[in-house]
């Protein structure tokens, strides 16, 4: 019900860090909390969509109504959104690392006198790149997220294209973003790029909500 419902669609979201394991104690990760992708993921289910949230390790607890597979790595983000496919919507908002150690040690890496280890690092996969590429499980609209700290506009439509997403929602993370619960943003979509207000991240999620059903409601 309600002219922005979203009852009937499904929406997969990717929130948090990804960690990188090292060895079995140790990883590489970032400072991403995750809360505006659960912010997202809370909005569509609020709004009757049927979603799956896929989450690095965060401090949250799952929205209410939403399906959360946890995972760690990059790979496994990106196994975890696949498997949430076909789906109307996706919103992939994760921090996901750039690079995961190459090969993982199978058992702590021990301090000695060698000196410290030499980590080598290959490039994850680009999840959004993948999921936002043609074919029969490519979501009807796909969504991005970029951070930057100089030339939002610019980077962010940049990013489009590159990424082959049909909105990309910018940040301007030069002030206090992560971990913050306020967030300002740029919505760019192929028709021109908005200047969204400073507001709260759950702010911005309400709001990206209603134009993902505004979307589908005028798409119809
Ligand atoms: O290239 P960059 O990391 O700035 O792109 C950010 C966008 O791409 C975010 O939506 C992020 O979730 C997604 N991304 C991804 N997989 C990666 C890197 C980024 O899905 N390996």
């Amino acid at each position: 019900g309600g002219p922005r419902s979203l009852a009937g669609r499904k929406a997969v979201v990717t929130a948090g860090p990804t960690f990188e394991p090292i060895d079995p104690v140790r990883g590489l990760t970032n400072r991403s909390s995750g809360k505006q992708g659960y912010a997202v993921a809370a909005a569509l289910a609020q709004r009757g969509a049927e979603v799956t949230l896929v989450s690095g390790p965060t401090a949250l607890s799952a929205p209410p109504g939403v399906t959360r597979m946890e995972v760690e790595s990059a790979l496994e983000m990106k196994a975890a959104t696949q498997a949430a496919l076909p789906a109307d919507i996706a919103v992939l908002s994760a921090a996901v690392a750039d690079w995961r150690v190459d090969t993982v040690a199978g058992g702590k890496i021990k301090k000695g006198p060698g000196g410290p280890p030499t980590l080598a690092l290959i490039e994850n996969p680009d999840i959004l790149a993948g999921v936002a590429a043609p074919g029969p499980n490519r979501p009807a609209l796909v969504i991005g997220f970029a951070a930057e700290t100089t030339d939002l506009e610019a980077n962010a439509r940049a990013k489009l294209s590159r990424k082959g997403c049909d909105w990309i929602v910018g940040n301007d993370v030069s002030d206090e973003v992560f971990g913050s619960d306020g967030n300002a943003v740029l919505l760019v979509t192929a028709q021109g790029a908005e200047v969204w207000p400073r507001q709260s991240k759950t702010a911005v999620a309400q709001a990206l909500a209603d134009r993902i059903a505004d979307h589908f409601k005028s798409a119809q």
